[in-house]
């Protein structure tokens, strides 16, 4: 059984995948950790995140390297998301992803292209997402050093590279569920996210 989880930043599905993996006793691989530390390691390297080579050079990091929490940064989100552009570092990154959706017993994968790319098969997809404010205000709470307008930005430019990109962009599969957790609690969200799949996995 395969479970994709997709959706924009502070949306929610991390803590959403995490709990579905729990509850359906799952393995979990967060892809976006994986984009994180390409442009983690160009950063280090002194590279340029939106040059391809440099990009695609960082694709060979150390798996070490997936335990430092220098990935779940502020700064390593941006960095991510602009390596995760260029067609030669997603290519780099497929055949783990797909390996481990295709693992016996089956994963919850959550990251931007799960349901439409990485595991197009997957038994149940859900994709996440909530208002620019809400998100915003949800980062503004672990984050209260940076005003409320300048996360929203960041939030929106964000959006903006995910959703244009020409390769894998962030959408919402055609088979997917939405789940908007704008006015739901991080309790109702997961059961909401439970129904969904269990409707899913009835239906197969
Ligand atoms: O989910 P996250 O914030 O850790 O992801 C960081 C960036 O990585 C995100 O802005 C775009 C990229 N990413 C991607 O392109 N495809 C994925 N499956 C996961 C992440």
């Amino acid at each position: 059984m395969i479970i994709a989880v997709d959706g924009p930043a502070a949306s929610g599905k991390g803590t959403i995948a995490r709990a579905l993996a729990a509850h359906y006793h799952l393995p979990l691989l967060d892809t976006g950790l994986l984009y994180r530390a390409v442009g983690v390691s160009v950063a280090l390297a002194g590279g340029d995140p939106d040059d391809p080579q440099d990009a695609e050079r960082a694709c060979a990091f150390p798996d070490s390297l997936l335990d430092d929490p220098a990935l779940r940064s502020e700064e390593a989100g941006p960095l991510a998301s602009r390596v995760s552009r260029h067609p030669g570092v997603r290519a780099a990154l497929l055949d783990r992803q797909r390996a481990f959706a295709d693992q016996p017993g089956g994963a919850v994968l959550d990251g931007r292209d799960i349901g439409t790319v990485i595991a197009p098969h997957a038994d149940a997809k859900l994709y996440v997402t909530a208002s620019v404010a809400v998100r915003a205000q949800r980062r503004h709470a672990e984050l209260p050093g940076t005003t409320l307008e300048a996360i929203a930005a960041d939030i929106e430019a964000r959006d903006a590279r995910d959703m244009g990109r020409a390769d894998a962009p962030l959408m919402q599969a055609t088979d997917a569920d939405l789940l908007d957790t704008s006015d739901l609690s991080i309790g109702a969200a997961v059961q909401s996210a439970i129904a969904l799949v269990d409707a899913r996995l009835k239906d197969r």
